[in-house]
């Protein structure tokens, strides 16, 4: 079930946040089939799910060539890859930097790997059948994100959307004393937009402290994801959060 804009509405404070919309955030469709991972001639990696229910496994690639969304034949042949298994991922969220495709065909990926990670360019496939429901996933520091549907027939099978902030919105947030740099900025996706029956919205919202993110927003079953690094934590502490939704 998509997640309608009136129904984030209201959980919102509106007495506290300044919100606007991602005006510059120009989701791009495409109707043509295949299609490539994000920013071909990068260092990509890929996490793919793969083995069977008893046994699931992550493959973790690194790809220097562009592949075809799903294709994980082309992905063991192009890219240098290993399996993970599940017991052995890290529980505390992925820190990447750079390029991360994720090709999903359930949800565990999402729920057990990707939730509460920073991530900065992202690009997430649905290669399954089943239609994703509407859940968040909570990212920190995202900047790009592309959203790649397998799904047959669907209206919406590649968007992409550009999520730092814009210069309009940096403007606004300078205003309101956020230092350019000193905010924590979280995202969150409803994996809904998975299923691509929707072009791709966005809003941000700059809210409080972090910290006092729960307390005003009671209904968003989230926090800042923990951090093992004690000066990290003191940082959140400190910090202006934006907030944006994707939906
Ligand atoms: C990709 O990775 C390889 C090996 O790790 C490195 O030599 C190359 O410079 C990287 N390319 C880019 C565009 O980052
Ligand atoms: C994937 O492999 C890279 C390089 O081998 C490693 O740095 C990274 O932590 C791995 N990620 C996961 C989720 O296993
Ligand atoms: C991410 O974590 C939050 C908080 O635990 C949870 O409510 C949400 O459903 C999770 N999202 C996914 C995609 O698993």
């Amino acid at each position: 079930m998509e997640m309608s804009p009136v129904s984030f509405f209201a959980l919102l404070p509106w007495s506290l946040c300044l919100l606007f919309f991602l005006t510059a955030a120009r989701p791009q469709t495409t109707s043509s089939a295949p299609t490539h991972a994000a920013s071909p001639g990068a260092n990509t990696t890929l996490l793919y799910e793969s083995g069977a229910a008893t046994s699931r496994s992550l493959r973790n690639c690194s790809c220097s060539a562009p592949v075809t969304d799903c294709d994980e034949v082309l992905a063991n042949s192009l890219c240098r890859c290993h399996s993970v298994p599940r017991s052995a991922l890290p529980r505390a969220g992925l820190r990447e930097a750079g390029q991360l495709a994720v090709w999903v065909k359930e949800l565990w990926v999402l729920e057990e790997l990707l939730n509460g990670s920073s991530v900065g360019h992202l690009r997430l496939s649905f290669c399954g059948i089943k239609p994703v429901d509407s859940r968040y996933l909570a990212l920190r520091g995202l900047q790009t994100l592309g959203i790649h549907s397998a799904v047959p027939q669907t209206p919406y099978p590649d968007q992409e959307m550009t999520l730092s902030p814009p210069a309009g919105v940096t403007a606004e947030l300078d205003t309101l004393s956020f230092g350019s740099s000193s905010f924590l900025h979280m995202t969150f996706v409803d994996v809904a937009v998975l299923n691509g029956l929707s072009a791709l919205k966005a809003y941000s919202v700059a809210g409080p402290p972090a910290p006092t993110l729960s307390q005003h927003f009671p209904l968003l079953p989230v926090s800042p994801p923990p951090s093992d690094d004690p000066a990290e934590m003191a940082a959140d502490r400190l910090q202006d959060l934006l907030v944006t939704f994707v939906y």
